[in-house]
């Protein structure tokens, strides 16, 4: 079955065309509004979200079909008495066409999809990836530069937690020529894994903690917000949460066709006096999310057409175990990952792979 656990598990061809389908969207929502007509999506969010939940029902909503969900899926599903991702996965596909879920613990989306019997869309998982927040972004970085090649992009404040900008990365990676100001406290750098992905595709990038004097030079500014809930030191949280703060000063250092982008919520990481400058693109950001979702929503039954035809409603499917074994040539090891926040900590009876130096659950890499 085809789900979306990263960004990378669609080409930049098909991005290209979620792009043409998203503005299809935006110009004829009636073509569409029965598109998913008698099709049930279960969200399952064990995170706080706002934008993603909402912009997800929204999609289906108007693509004709129906929203099933667990609200605060972290208190009120059965998680709660010890259910595993996988057999959650397992059980909301007897009732759900497909199924969008976001969970705290990094590479609970992977379990989760080898589990599901219904396409599966990871909505966040941990500080780890958030493909369609990369949609959503990519849209609007199409919409304003309409292009994706030779810019200047700079991404500043949490990107060691800030599973947005990583995703976005690796999204922005498929795309020749473009060049990264990466602009964060040293505390809060881009994951080891992240550098060592972009070193290995020759990517051209630049590590500095100073916003000023980065700015003229960019053409896309993603902010994002430090993120709180994954510190493990409240202390370091306290001393780093105002590390930016975007000011309308700041602004009139940047190019007159500057992109502004931050994926939301906002903290205090840019002024609300900036709203009203026609760069700051961050709440369209927000609307095309719902656009690239319904996208999404329907590409993966089209891709998955043929295999949920088989799915024979009123048996139960099962899985082969060995599935993490299948990744074609990668070397592997049975090793325990020392990321606390992998889903391997939490779920112990989870095969302990490294595929290629890399968690196949969280990507963190192997020590
Ligand atoms: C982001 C997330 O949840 O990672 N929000 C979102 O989905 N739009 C960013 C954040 O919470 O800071």
């Amino acid at each position: 079955m085809r789900s979306l656990i990263d960004i990378t598990d669609l080409s930049a061809e098909e991005i290209n065309e979620l792009m043409d389908l998203a503005m299809d969207i935006i110009e004829n929502p009636d073509k569409y509004a029965h598109a998913c007509d008698g099709k049930i999506l279960a969200t399952l969010f064990f995170e706080p979200s706002t934008r993603t939940r909402l912009s997800f029902e929204a999609a289906m909503e108007s693509l004709g079909g129906k929203v099933i969900s667990v609200p605060s899926a972290d208190k009120n599903s059965s998680a709660t008495k010890g259910e595993s991702i996988a057999d959650t996965a397992k059980i909301v596909s007897c009732y759900a066409d497909m199924i969008a879920m976001r969970h705290p613990l990094e590479g609970s989306a992977y379990v989760a999809s080898k589990n599901a019997s219904v396409p599966f869309i990871n909505a966040g998982d941990g500080g780890h990836c958030h493909p369609t927040q990369t949609t959503a972004d990519l849209l609007t970085i199409h919409r304003y530069k309409g292009r994706f090649e030779n810019l200047t992009i700079g991404l500043c404040g949490d990107l060691l937690y800030g599973r947005t900008v990583h995703s976005l990365l690796n999204a922005m990676s498929l795309y020749p020529g473009n060049k990264y100001i990466l602009i964060s406290p040293p505390e809060l750098r881009l994951p080891e894994y992240m550098k060592e992905t972009l070193d290995n595709a020759g990517i051209d990038y630049i590590e500095t903690e100073n916003l000023e004097d980065a700015i003229p030079e960019l053409d896309i500014l993603y902010m994002t917000r430090i993120q709180k809930e994954r510190f493990a030191d409240p202390a370091q949280y306290e001393r780093l949460k105002d590390s930016y703060c975007l000011t309308e000063e700041k602004m009139n250092l940047a190019k007159e066709d500057m992109c502004l982008l931050h994926p939301l919520p906002r903290v205090n990481e840019i002024s609300a006096k900036i709203d009203k400058d026609p760069r700051a693109c961050y709440f369209d950001q927000a609307l095309n999310g719902k656009f690239m979702r319904m996208a999404l929503i329907l590409k993966l039954f089209r891709d998955n057409e043929e295999e949920i035809k088989s799915i024979k409603r009123g048996t139960t499917v099962h899985f082969n175990p060995d599935y993490a074994f299948g990744i074609k040539g990668a070397k592997i090891n049975i090793t325990k990952c020392k990321n606390p926040k992998c889903i391997t900590t939490a779920e112990q009876e989870l095969d302990q792979i490294f595929a290629n130096g890399r968690c196949i659950y969280c990507d963190t890499k192997e020590q």
